[in-house]
Formats: structure tokens, C-alpha cells, sequence
């Protein structure tokens, strides 16, 4: 089995706010990230998928058609976006990265096609806080 990595990129703005919550408290728990006036993020996301190579291409899978689906089904819809207001798939959440890693799988694995398996999701907010999700 080996495992195959593409490393794609988009900038995003959210804020975290539990509407249940007085703002005192959201503050107290989310800090700057609570901000009311939104604030942004440079996102670099790790899409792995696996498998075993093709013996005619020595590929899992066209790292350039992959690029084409992630760029189509997930920056599209990211990319210069405000995360909580325009992205469908996050309606209802609470827009931390970690939901935002589980959407993004969500939302990627009906459009990898037949033999090309999910491995994981790795997202950076930050260049020192990242989260990865396996689909379970
Ligand atoms: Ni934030």
C-alpha cells in the first residue's frame, strides 16, 4: 500500500461564536479567534489517498487529475471565502478546523473515483496547529 499526498492551498476567514453563549464566555473560550468582525487564515491542506500502484503507470492516481477534484469540489468553495456565512457544507457548525477537516472529507470522497481510496485529511490553520481526520 502506498500513500499519496497533494498539498493544496486557499486563504479563508471565520470566527468562532457559540450563539448559545453570552459573549463574555465565548471570549473566555475561543480568545481572538470569538473576534466579532471575523479574521482570516492561510489554510494548507493535505489530501492522502492510497492504494497500490498501477503496473502500467507506476501510479495510484493521476496527482494531477486530483489536484483538478480538489481544486473543483473544495477550494472553489473556499477560497477567499468567509467560512461560516458562504460555504454550504459548514451551515450549522461550529466553523473550527477540525469541523472543517471532516467537511472537506465529506464533501471530496463522493468525487475520487472507483479504486482511489481517502486515507486522510490534514489541515494547517496555522503553521503550528494542524488536525487530521481519517473518517472516523
Ligand atoms: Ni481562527
Amino acid at each position: 500500500m502506498v500513500y499519496l499526498t497533494r498539498k493544496e492551498h486557499f486563504n479563508a476567514a471565520h470566527k468562532l461564536y457559540n450563539p448559545a453563549w453570552d459573549r463574555q464566555k465565548n471570549e473566555e473560550v475561543f480568545g481572538k479567534c470569538a473576534n466579532e468582525n471575523w479574521h482570516g487564515h492561510n489554510f494548507e491542506l493535505y489530501v492522502t489517498v492510497k492504494g497500490n500502484p498501477d503496473p502500467e503507470t507506476g501510479f495510484i492516481f493521476d496527482v494531477k487529475k486530483l489536484s483538478k477534484i480538489i481544486q473543483e469540489h473544495i477550494i472553489e468553495k473556499l477560497d477567499h471565502k468567509n467560512l461560516n456565512l458562504d460555504v454550504d457544507f459548514m451551515q450549522g457548525k461550529m466553523c473550527s478546523t477540525e469541523n472543517l477537516a471532516i467537511g472537506i472529507w465529506n464533501e471530496l470522497l463522493p468525487h475520487l473515483p472507483p479504486g482511489v481510496t481517502l486515507h486522510s485529511i490534514k489541515l494547517y490553520e496555522t503553521p503550528r496547529i494542524y488536525v487530521e481526520y481519517y473518517g472516523d
